[in-house]
Order: C-alpha cells, then sequence, then structure tokens
C-alpha cells in the first residue's frame, strides 16, 4: 500500500521524518525527530499485516476476521462528542466518558480495516470521529477519575490520530486541530497528574493511574512532534515518584527455577488491576522501542519479570509475595485473589516482542497468552469483546493482527 503523508503539521511541528524503517534503523536518528506513523504501529508493521492478510496466513488471518466481524467496523458509525466529559461520580454530573471510549474503540478498529483493505470508506468515518470530538471538546472533569480519562483515552486516542496522519484526504489542518486538542485538553490532566498526584502522597494512588499518563504524555510527544513531552514520560517512567515508575510499579523481585520474577504494586489489591498494569506497560514500552528507545530491556527486562509474576499466578500457580504497605497503611499481607483469571487483551504484544523478537524465557506470558487466545477463538479481541464496562476498553487490543511477528 502506498503510504502518504499530510503535509506537516503548521503550528505544532518541527521537522518530522516520514520513514518505513524498523525500530533497528532508528537507534541514530535526530534527537527531534520521530518516526511516523510510530506510536503502536509502524509502517513495516502495517506492511507484515497487509501481507500476511492478504496470503491468508494464520494466526494474522484469524485476528482479521475477529477485527472485521466486530460491530466498530460499521460506516454508518455515528460519533457521540461531548463538550466536557466526566469520569467519576461527581455528584452533579452524569458520567458520559463511555461515549469516548466506544468512539475510540470504533476509530481505531476501522483505522486499522482502512489501513490493511485501502478502502478510504472507512477512512473518511474515522477522520470524521476525529473532527466531531476535535471541534466539540473542550474539558474532562469529573472526580479525580478524570485523570484516568485523561491518561487512558489519551493514549489510545492519539493513536487512533497517529494511523490516520497517513490519510492524504484528511486536511492538515483537521489534524493540527485534533493535535491540539490532546495537548490542550489531555496533556494538561497527564502533566499535573504526574507531577502533582491529585495532592495527595506521592504513593497513594495505584500504579495504573501513573501508567496511563506516562502512556499519554510518550504519545501526545509522538503526536505533535514534541520531544520535550516524549522525554517527560521517559524521565517518569524511569525516575519519576509516583508508583508507576518502574522500579515501584515492579518492585520486588525473585529468582525462581532460574526464571526472574517481579511483584507489581498491585498484586495485594486485585488482579485485574494487576493485569491492567501490563496493558499500560506493553504499549509504553513498544511506543518508546518503535521511536529508537528500548524499555522492554531496562532493568534487565523488568517488565517481563512482572509479566511472568502476574501471569503465573493469575495462570493458578503460587507465587512468592512479599507484604506491601503504604502510606495510607494498605498492609497487605497475602497475594489478592480477586478476579484472579481475569482476560484482557494485552499478551500478544508483550509475548511477541520478548519471546519472539527477542528470544527470552516467557513460559507464563506465553501461557497465559494462549489462555486468551483460546477465549477469543483464536485470536485476541478488542474494544467491546470484553464487556461492555470501562474495563473491555481500557486497552486498544487486536493483539494477534498487529503484533505477531514471524
Ligand atoms: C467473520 O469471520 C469468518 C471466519 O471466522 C469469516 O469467514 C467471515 O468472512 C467474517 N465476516 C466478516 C463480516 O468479516
Ligand atoms: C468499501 O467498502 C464498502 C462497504 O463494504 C463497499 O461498499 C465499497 O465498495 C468498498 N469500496 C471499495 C473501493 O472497495
Ligand atoms: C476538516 O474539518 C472541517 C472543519 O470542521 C470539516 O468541515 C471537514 O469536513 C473536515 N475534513 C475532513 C476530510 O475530515
Ligand atoms: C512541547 O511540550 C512542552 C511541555 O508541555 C511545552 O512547554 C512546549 O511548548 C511544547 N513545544 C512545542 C514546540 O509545542
Ligand atoms: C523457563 O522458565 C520456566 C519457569 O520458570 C522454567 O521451568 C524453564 O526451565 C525455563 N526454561 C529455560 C530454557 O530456561
Ligand atoms: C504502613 O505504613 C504506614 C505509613 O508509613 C505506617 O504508619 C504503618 O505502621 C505501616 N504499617 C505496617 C503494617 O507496617
Ligand atoms: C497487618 O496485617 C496483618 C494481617 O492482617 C496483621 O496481623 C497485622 O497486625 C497488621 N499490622 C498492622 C500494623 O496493622
Ligand atoms: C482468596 O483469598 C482469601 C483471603 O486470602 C481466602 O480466604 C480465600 O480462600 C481465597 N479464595 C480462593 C478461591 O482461593
Amino acid at each position: 500500500m502506498k503510504l502518504t503523508l499530510p503535509v506537516a503539521f503548521c503550528s505544532l511541528a518541527a521537522a518530522f521524518e516520514v520513514s518505513s524503517h524498523g525500530p533497528s534503523q532508528v537507534s541514530h536518528r535526530d534527537t527531534s525527530s520521530f518516526i511516523h506513523p510510530g506510536l503502536l504501529q509502524t509502517a513495516s508493521d502495517f506492511s507484515r499485516i497487509t501481507s500476511k492478510v492478504s496470503s491468508n496466513t494464520e494466526p494474522w488471518i484469524t485476528g482479521w476476521y475477529k477485527l472485521t466481524n466486530s460491530s466498530n467496523i460499521n460506516l454508518d458509525y455515528t460519533p457521540s462528542p461531548k463538550t466536557i466529559v466526566y469520569r467519576g461520580a461527581d455528584g452533579t454530573h452524569t458520567e458520559n466518558y463511555p461515549s469516548l471510549y466506544r468512539d475510540i474503540a470504533a476509530a481505531y478498529a476501522m483505522a486499522i480495516y482502512w489501513k490493511v483493505t485501502g478502502n478510504s470508506s472507512y477512512a473518511d468515518v474515522v477522520v470524521n470521529i476525529l473532527d466531531e470530538w476535535s471541534s466539540t471538546l473542550t474539558e474532562i472533569s469529573g472526580t479525580t477519575d478524570m485523570y484516568l480519562a485523561a491518561g487512558i483515552y489519551g493514549y489510545e486516542f492519539a493513536n487512533v490520530a497517529e494511523i490516520m496522519r497517513t490519510y492524504s484526504a484528511w486536511p492538515s489542518a483537521n489534524l493540527t486541530r485534533f493535535a491540539n486538542m490532546m495537548v490542550d485538553v489531555f496533556y494538561p490532566l497527564n502533566h499535573d497528574f504526574l507531577q502533582n498526584h491529585h495532592g495527595a502522597a506521592v504513593d497513594h494512588y495505584w500504579a495504573n493511574w501513573d501508567l496511563c499518563n506516562i502512556a499519554s504524555v510518550l504519545s501526545i510527544g509522538v503526536l505533535t512532534d514534541n520531544q520535550t513531552m516524549f522525554d517527560e514520560g521517559l524521565t517518569y517512567f524511569k525516575s519519576g515518584e509516583g508508583n508507576g515508575q518502574i522500579e515501584n510499579a515492579i518492585w520486588k523481585l525473585y529468582e525462581v527455577d532460574g526464571e526472574s520474577l517481579g511483584q507489581g504494586q498491585e498484586a495485594g489489591r486485585d488482579q485485574g488491576h494487576s493485569m491492567l498494569d501490563f496493558s499500560l506497560l506493553g504499549p509504553i514500552a513498544l511506543t518508546a522501542y518503535n521511536q529508537g528507545t528500548d524499555l522492554f530491556e531496562y532493568l534487565d527486562n523488568r517488565i517481563l519479570a512482572g509479566a511472568e509474576y502476574v501471569a503465573k499466578y493469575n495462570l493458578g500457580n503460587d507465587v512468592p509475595y512479599t507484604t506491601y504497605n503504604n502510606s495510607d497503611d494498605v498492609n497487605q499481607t497475602v497475594i489478592s485473589n480477586s478476579s484472579r483469571g481475569d482476560i484482557r487483551p494485552i499478551w500478544e504484544l508483550l509475548y511477541n516482542h520478548y519471546g519472539v523478537l527477542k528470544g527470552l524465557n516467557v513460559t507464563y506470558t506465553k501461557e497465559y497468552r494462549d489462555l486468551v487466545v483460546e477465549d477469543g477463538d483464536g485470536a485476541e479481541g478488542g474494544g467491546g469483546d470484553y464487556g461492555t464496562t470501562s474495563g473491555g476498553y481500557d486497552q486498544l487490543g487486536w493483539g494477534t493482527l498487529l503484533y505477531t511477528l514471524e
């Protein structure tokens, strides 16, 4: 498929580089230029996906049908943009954030559908969703949950726009308007949360709150070619104060049978949130990787140690556990079995990077990947396939189609 990029951003952008190079070629890039598209997919990823689908090759083709059978693929899709998105019951406003996550899921699915088929009718529906939101949304509000909305939907929405910037019929002014929305509405909350944690003790908010805001800052940085913003995300990941910083998010290491296991910060809370952390660590690391920085290998593959731990426990095995405490005195003396075995489409990304690309020992990550794939009849699904509430949309999904490597 020919890749055609819109004219460069006017108001936001420094020069950006158009490239189909994979990550191995980008490590010596100019530090002020970003690869586009370069969030969860690069141009070479789309080449692989398109070629595997065209040749009916498994497992990509099953992943493809999972996507094409999804109700997200719908040329009559009508977005429901809001002037103010509310997340969290603030006692006054009705929570309306499901409109945002549903619109993002539909837009992302159809953006991928367009990249693979080249059918521009779908691209038009996607850019309409983006345009409708960027001409309507002015604020994200509610309770402190607004920071979750800004983080999770921030990185997810940026991913849709990063794909659609390659659609030549989407005017650059419209891309700029969307990017300005990300910078003016989402980013200030992301930045504020990472700096101030809503005035709480720095260890009060669970790791996923920091992680989604890191993901959003990184993603908006790439979308808008803002190196300062991108570096803010990388710096926080390595040396931030809160629970999303990698040595806090995966804070206790064990060696078991020659394999490293890393206890996650939310292990004593519940397993749904424990796995949500990995639904965010995967995209954080892949986004950085696609821009030439390898966070997967950071601190001896720390993310893998955490993934192996959480997968091992959720598969029904015992894992070592150390009491977790914080300034709220949570005193969690045992691992939580609440929502143990939770199914989220987050494992293909981690399995393929660590197991296939790097050739590392991914015993439990692979086993959990297999479980989720089996649950999805042969492929990871996406938004709408894992329930209608927010948890089913906390991750973009479609991992079998998107992340399977040879
Ligand atoms: C749905 O999936 C099946 C394979 O499971 C495939 O044959 C069919 O074409 C798909 N339908 C659509 C609308 O993509
Ligand atoms: C695009 O998809 C629509 C709906 O499936 C179809 O009607 C249309 O013919 C397709 N366009 C092209 C150019 O293939
Ligand atoms: C671009 O945005 C303008 C202003 O909202 C809108 O009228 C137009 O339809 C959009 N164009 C495309 C192709 O999205
Ligand atoms: C990049 O983001 C930083 C942090 O928000 C901001 O101060 C700076 O103005 C942005 N740079 C550009 C070129 O927009
Ligand atoms: C990989 O890890 C598993 C689980 O700890 C272990 O049983 C297995 O021996 C390891 N395999 C290799 C090749 O190191
Ligand atoms: C947990 O930490 C808090 C705050 O530092 C402290 O007051 C409390 O005694 C600790 N609890 C345990 C069980 O250590
Ligand atoms: C922490 O929890 C354990 C187990 O419930 C309990 O025995 C212990 O007294 C608690 N510690 C504090 C300081 O509350
Ligand atoms: C879950 O953990 C609780 C508290 O440790 C324990 O009492 C209960 O038996 C466990 N349930 C299962 C199904 O393992």
